[in-house]
């Protein structure tokens, strides 16, 4: 969408009337002239107190809470001018959703990720995980099996389990330091009772950014089977380096015929909060229409203001706090990596394609998945989300969310070198003196 019928439309919702005079429109006029670097501030410290933050709730003992997918900087200013501006009318009666969403969604879709879709192809969501989960009611029975592909998204197959429906496992292939799809595997997988399958695009936990030609095999196999597929692609936003992101549906005319997307802002836009804040994607209009019945027979289908202003504000075609989110991203990434490398801790971190999370492996260390998670809460005083949670081949892994200033990533490193670094020495110490005949001592 053009920036002037994006203010047009904002206009017209009522968004700048009771802000001072020209106030969005001051806004992005100065970010123009800004340095971005200068502009949108990452390094800086926010308090999130008091703000019923779930991943605060957790840091109940002075520990830095690096789990959950939620960063600590600050979302896009015009995002949350467009919000204030909205709130600050007097009336939050019953609201439509306006063409301005679906122009939003389909333009971001053909501007950030080079993908035409028709403006009908779009709907709303009331969640990337509540609208997967109205999908499985739309297209699944009680006892019917879905597959997933692991490590992957915990809640995938928590909410099918949920539903009465059979997770199947098709785990990934982790060779030389790198995922694939097991097509072998799948393959033997399917069964009258198979109906989706649920793609994580880009993947969390893993960060991979998937190939078309990967895209292409999955959406022909799938097709074949008669198999329906979910692609998640919540993280597509965050897709690093330049590469370009791979939308599932775009990739063929089978993968257009089976495939149901679904994306929002939320992660890339930092406003995960505002709930409900996602849209669907779905090209064949037979899928559509009852996944869209389903969303209607449930009375979900009526979006929050909060998250129909979110999508569009963030959806539009002005991408320069995204795109320094990003740069600022990749700096924390390679400080990672660093740190890692250079730390012999018995840790090893894959470097993410995609979004802000680091998946490492930990399992030189040798401690149980409860050990593991144990030494970072109580030892290092760093929260990091359960790798087993993510499913087959997570165990003795860890993910830790970079979304944060530099300076609270270094106190980070620091406390987990404090812990780890020492005690790594300390085993290797204990190895040395058993392969020379000495008695063991006491290894914490
Ligand atoms: C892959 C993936 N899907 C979905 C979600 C949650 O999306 P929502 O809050 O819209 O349900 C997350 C959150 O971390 C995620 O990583």
């Amino acid at each position: 969408m053009e920036r002037r019928s994006f203010l047009k439309s904002l206009a017209s919702a009522g968004f700048t009337t009771l802000l001072p005079t020209g106030s969005i429109g001051a806004l992005l006029a100065s970010c123009a002239s800004a340095n971005p670097s200068e502009e949108f501030d990452f390094e800086k410290l926010i308090d999130r107190s008091g703000t019923w933050s779930v991943k605060y709730g957790r840091a109940t003992n002075g520990e830095i809470p690096m789990w959950i997918a939620d960063m600590d900087f600050a979302t896009d200013p015009f995002v949350k001018a467009a919000l204030s501006a909205r709130l600050d009318r007097d009336v939050l009666g019953y609201t439509s959703t306006p063409p301005e969403f679906y122009d939003a969604v389909a333009g971001w879709l053909k501007n950030y990720h080079g993908y035409q879709v028709d403006r009908e192809w779009v709907g709303y969501a009331p969640g990337v995980i509540a609208g997967i989960n109205q999908a499985y009611l739309t297209f699944t029975n009680p006892g019917d099996k879905i597959i997933v592909q692991p490590p992957v998204y915990d809640q995938f197959k928590l909410y099918a389990e949920r539903l009465g429906r059979v997770v199947v496992d098709n785990p990934m292939i982790l060779r030389d330091g790198k995922y694939y799809m097991d097509f072998d595997g799948l393959e033997q997988l399917f069964d009258n009772q198979t109906k989706i399958l649920v793609l994580c695009n880009p993947s969390n936990p893993c960060g991979i950014h998937w190939e078309r030609e990967t895209l292409v095999r999955l959406a022909e196999i799938c097709e074949r089977h008669g198999v329906i597929v979910f692609s998640d692609e919540i993280h597509a936003d965050l897709t690093l380096y330049g590469v370009q992101h791979v939308p599932f549906c775009s990739v063929s005319d089978a993968a257009a015929r089976i495939g149901l997307m679904f994306g929002s802002p939320t992660k890339s836009f930092n406003i995960a909060g505002l709930s409900g804040t996602a849209y669907c994607m779905i090209p064949n209009k037979e899928l559509r229409e009852r996944y869209l019945a389903t969303l209607e027979n449930s009375k979900l289908d009526e979006p929050p203001i909060p998250s129909l202003v979110g999508t569009i504000a963030a959806y539009r075609d002005d991408t320069r706090w995204l795109d320094t989110l990003k740069r600022y991203i990749e700096g924390n990434i390679q400080r990672a990596l660093d740190f890692f490398s250079e730390n012999q801790m018995g840790m090893k971190a894959f470097e993410p394609h995609t979004s802000f999370l680091l998946w490492i492996d930990c399992r030189a260390l040798g401690l149980s998945q409860d050990q593991l998670m144990a030494r970072f809460k109580d030892g290092a005083k760093v929260i990091l989300s359960n790798g087993a949670s993510y499913g087959q081949g997570g165990e003795g892994f860890v993910r830790m969310n970079l979304g944060y200033p530099t300076s609270v990533l270094e106190e980070a490193f620091a406390r987990i070198k404090r812990e780890f670094a020492y005690n790594y020495l300390t085993y290797f110490c204990k190895y040395l003196l058993i392969v020379n005949g000495h008695s063991a001592f006491s290894y914490k």
